[in-house]
């Protein structure tokens, strides 16, 4: 297998095993507390950290004033002791003497209202006054860091857009016509595009285009769409500018932590992930979630659907609770390193921490650390050693890949769309239809790629399609091929039903699939909250129905009951060697593993032996394959396997125990 370039990237960051890391904030501790860091760092066996992250106002007390005595001291401490950079350029939060001294870069809320510093990241991304203050910081570190032996990765800012994404300030509303100016070069085609003829709206100038601040009424949804594509750019924007400068004064690779979560939507990193030299991704367990665990897999899916299968790297996640849900929950014990197995199994090479030392003081004292607050004296500790340990155990995983003949496409842009408002349903969360199937695909035993419409699909015999509401020609087109190749392909209601503009596909839903599909939708039927439809297999479905008639295509199943009774729900088109499938509403999680699984088999996509609580998934290297499962249960099972366990060192042969909550990762020659 040829190694790609972020392959061979992840393997500098460490030198036997998955990178073990964590974000380290020396400016929270004083200098003897420093030396202690280190000790127990090389204890632990953490070998990369990330510094400087949030490190301005340390660095650059007052304007024009640099003083980078602690960070130098810093730095040669770890480097003395062999661990590895991933240096922060520290622009993520600008210090108050800048606010200060120019209000005018603060960001401000829809409502107009400005939002204040006090927190982090308050500076409107497209503010030229905050980007010349950041160029300034940036060159000085790279000048000064550029070709230290120690750097080995370049941490751009942190978390772009996770607070700031969306501005709604003039500055803002400058930059946003600029860049519409870019994409419909006249007012004309924007006023189409748009369709402002509704509501009197109709622009006869750029000058008149407002971000689109807190109205009385409902909002243009193409307008507030293109604003969301143009606050995702904004934020590239910041990366690139800063990864100029460092390019030109350092060979260390860079990247910036992504937010693939499911908390964070404002960011389109299909569009972001070409500019890194690797992907990064942060990941936290979102107890607010039914299935904290499942997100997690999801995410960790989609992150190497963002790395195109490469290898990647877990930037930030923690040991224990965090602090920004309202119930922080801690992990329970061995959960840790199960979290950790799943993002491995899904194609981490490498695994970091927010952050080394709980801290003391500030808004996040109460956020798990690698150190906790009790020292290490604790059961917390132990589990980081262990954890470091393992960790190393993994060298041989490093630079094999996930490999999967199923794929579920992913839009940010169509989240935008189908959450606008004036929407048919409240009730249909585009994460709620992407997460159900990818539950029902890994419950059906399938190992999903996660890829943008548009995408090369040669590589897969099914691609599922949940809810993708919006999508261009082409990319429709792609599916359609796919389809008649010979792929098979389900796709969910609310898909196909209006292009890049944001317009309705007309003649019936789902539009840009109604062909592949065979059916056409005339009228949505969505329910109520509590509301239940039964299908005539018995299965039991929710959020939404339809009232649809099929053209050409096998009625599979219909309603039996609700706003579509007697209706097809599911259908079945042939379409060469392949077929396309329709579900018109939300199944519940038993009916939709199995449909899926009835798919896969008829696809003759390879299905593992994972199921609901059992994550079992396969990395592949040159001469050998990698079985890492997962036990998520109460209950004692096994696996198929042949080959050596890395964990215990034991040989295993025809299948492996997989105790109540244990993590096994089986060695086997291919
Ligand atoms: C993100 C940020 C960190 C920290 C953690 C807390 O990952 O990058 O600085 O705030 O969240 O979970």
């Amino acid at each position: 297998m040829a190694e790609s370039r972020t392959t061979h990237l992840l393997t500098t960051l460490s030198d036997d095993g998955l990178a073990f890391g964590c974000d380290y904030n020396p400016e929270q501790w004083d200098r003897d507390v420093w030396r202690e860091d280190v000790r127990l760092m090389r204890e632990a066996g953490v070998g990369l950290v990330a510094i400087n992250i949030f490190g301005w106002s340390s660095i650059n007390p007052a304007s024009g004033v640099w003083d980078f005595s602690a960070l130098d001291e810093v730095i040669e401490l770890l480097h003395g002791a062999g661990i590895r950079l991933n240096l922060g350029t520290g622009t993520a939060s600008p210090p108050p003497w800048l606010s200060t001294a120019h209000p005018e870069i603060l960001p401000v809320a829809e409502d107009g209202t400005t939002r204040y510093p006090g927190g982090r990241q308050a500076f409107c991304p497209s503010s030229p006054v905050f980007r010349d203050y950041a160029r300034e910081l940036v060159t000085r570190v790279a000048d000064r860091y550029g070709d230290h032996p120690a750097v080995a990765l370049w941490h751009v800012s942190n978390e772009l857009g996770c607070h700031n994404a969306l501005c709604y300030c003039d500055e803002s509303g400058r930059a946003f016509r600029t860049w519409l100016q870019d994409r419909y070069e006249t007012i004309d085609a924007l006023n189409a595009a748009w369709g402002t003829t509704f509501w009197s709206q109709r622009y006869g100038a750029w000058a008149e285009i407002l971000p689109p601040r807190q109205t009385l009424s409902l909002r243009n949804p193409s307008h507030v769409l293109d604003f969301h594509r143009f606050s995702s750019d904004e934020q590239l924007g910041l990366y690139r500018a800063e990864a100029r400068i460092i390019r030109e004064r350092s060979a260390a690779p860079l990247t910036t932590n992504f937010m693939v979560t499911a908390h964070i939507r404002n960011l389109d990193y299909w569009s972001w992930a070409g500019d890194m030299d690797l992907i990064a991704n942060d990941h936290y367990l979102d107890n607010r979630l039914d299935e904290p665990r499942r997100e997690l897999s999801f995410a960790a899916d989609l992150t190497r659907g963002l790395a195109q299968g490469d290898p990647w790297l877990l930037m930030e996640t923690s040991t224990g609770a965090v602090n920004w849900q309202p119930y922080n929950l801690a992990k329970q014990p061995g959960q840790l390193l199960r979290n950790v197995a799943s993002h491995i199994a899904r194609g981490a090479d490498g695994i970091c921490f927010f952050q080394w030392r709980a801290s003391a003081q500030g808004s996040e004292k109460f956020h798990s650390a690698l150190v906790p607050h009790a020292g290490t004296d604790s059961a917390a500790w132990r589990e980081v050693v262990e954890l470091g340990e393992f960790l190393r155990l993994l060298d041989p995983l490093r630079g094999t890949r996930v490999r999967a003949d199923t794929a579920l496409l992913f839009s940010w842009e169509s989240w935008w769309a189908i959450e606008g408002e004036g929407r048919p349903s409240e009730g249909l969360g585009y994460l709620d239809e992407v997460h159900s199937a990818h539950r029902a695909a890994s419950d059906a035993g399938l190992t999903c790629d996660i890829v943008a419409p548009g995408a090369d699909l040669s590589a897969y015999r099914f691609v599922i399609v949940p809810a993708l509401h919006l999508i261009d020609d082409r990319a429709a087109s792609v599916l359609s091929d796919f389809a008649a190749a010979g792929g098979t392909v389900l796709v969910t209601f609310s898909s196909g039903i209006v292009d890049a503009d944001d317009r309705v596909r007309l003649g019936g839903y789902p539009g840009a699939f109604r062909d592949l599909l065979g059916v056409r939708v005339e009228e949505f039927a969505p329910l109520l909250p509590a509301q239940q439809v039964t299908l005539g297999s018995g299965a039991q479905a929710r959020t939404w129905s339809e009232r649809m008639t099929v053209a050409d295509a096998e009625i599979i199943d219909h309603y039996v009951d609700g706003p579509a009774a007697g209706m097809p729900a599911l259908t079945r088109r042939a379409s060469g060697d392949g077929a396309a499938w329709y579900v018109s509403t939300h199944l519940d999680p038993e009916p939709y593993r199995d449909l899926v699984a009835r798919i896969a088999a008829e696809a003759g996509a390879v299905r593992g032996p994972g199921h609901e609580g059992l994550e079992v998934v396969r990395r592949d290297g040159e001469t050998h394959s990698y079985v890492i499962a997962i036990n998520h249960t109460s209950i004692d099972a096994a696996v198929p396997a042949n080959g050596r366990d890395l964990i215990t060192g034991q040989t295993v042969s025809g299948s492996a125990s997989l105790p109540a909550g244990a993590v096994r990762i089986i060695e086997e020659i291919r």
